[in-house]
């Protein structure tokens, strides 16, 4: 899963130079390996940065994002981009409890951190934490009641296709809940952040991460040239999802997608793709 070492993601090289930026990041043809070798070089103070540059506020949309996943004690649930564990870790500590908690990251650096963070915390169900790729999920059709993504769909290389996927390892009635960073529509509210995002976090980020790698340089630009709310939308409703909620957070510098698989009729497609023959999804 790792990927091999390039010019992109050896240490000494950064993931991101100003030139690699001043394109768009999301066309990069080796974009994953340069996410990979990002997340790895910050993986030890990306907690930090997150909770410092947010004002906290991450911790309280992770929270929501665990709300709109309407969590029930039967409830088996995927986190995907897990990256250190923080949303997953929100799902594990719920109420009601669910049943299981996986949590799937493809740069082993952050689930380094995830796995000695879930050790020191008496979490109520533990959380299994696998290298795996969003794109290509290890877990037969209908695996979970629940898939929640944070802060991870902008950073894959094909969006659509992870959609698609997560689609796949949902049962019927299944839950999608998909937390990433949106632009304000306000422009007022956009010029700040703007200002603050590629002007002032980018130098104070790297400073407190000591990092060369370019990933506070990226992450305001990944956000301004990835697709906005409505096609997000389009590529959860083309996957086959229904009853999209959009909740935009905090003047909307992020958004909550919410939707869920059809409980009738997705359930025979399901039938059909895995082979199951009780029409739940479950094996
Ligand atoms: C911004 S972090 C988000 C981590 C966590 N979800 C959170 O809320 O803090 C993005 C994570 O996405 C992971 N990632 C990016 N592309 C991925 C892919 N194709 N498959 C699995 N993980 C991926 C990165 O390794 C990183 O840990």
């Amino acid at each position: 899963m790792t990927h091999p070492p390039t010019a992109a993601n050896t240490p000494q090289t950064p993931a991101w130079s100003e030139a690699d930026l001043a394109g768009d990041p999301h066309a990069t043809p080796d974009k994953a390996e340069r996410v990979q070798a990002m997340f790895e070089a910050i993986a030890a103070r990306y907690d930090l940065n997150n909770r410092v540059h947010s004002f906290g506020r991450d911790v309280a949309w992770r929270r929501r994002a665990v709300t709109a996943a309407r969590l029930r004690p039967e409830d088996e649930v995927l986190d995907v981009a897990c990256g250190t564990g923080d949303l997953a870790e929100a799902i594990a500590s719920a109420t009601p409890r669910p049943r299981r908690v996986v949590g799937v990251d493809f740069t082993a650096g952050m689930l380094d951190i995830a796995r000695a963070k879930s050790a020191r915390r008496s979490l109520r169900v533990p959380i299994d934490y696998r290298l795996g790729d969003a794109m290509a999920l290890e877990f037969a059709d209908g695996s979970f009641d629940v898939l929640t993504i944070a802060f991870g769909l902008r950073n894959v290389t094909d969006p659509p296709r992870a959609v698609a996927e997560f689609r796949r390892v949902l049962r019927p009635g299944g839950r999608l809940v998909i937390l990433e960073f949106s632009e304000p529509g306000f422009a007022p509210i956009r010029w700040f952040n703007r200002l603050y995002t590629e002007g002032i976090m980018p130098r104070t980020a790297a400073l407190l991460a000591r990092d060369r790698s370019g990933a506070y340089r990226y992450l305001p630009r990944s956000v301004a040239s990835f697709p906005g709310v409505e096609v997000v939308g389009r590529w959860i409703e083309d996957a086959g999802f229904v009853g999209l909620e959009q909740t935009p957070q905090t003047f909307g510098v992020c958004t909550i997608h919410a939707a869920e698989v059809p409980k009738v009729g997705n359930a025979i497609a399901n039938t059909a793709d895995s082979g199951a023959t009780n029409g739940t999804g479950r094996p």
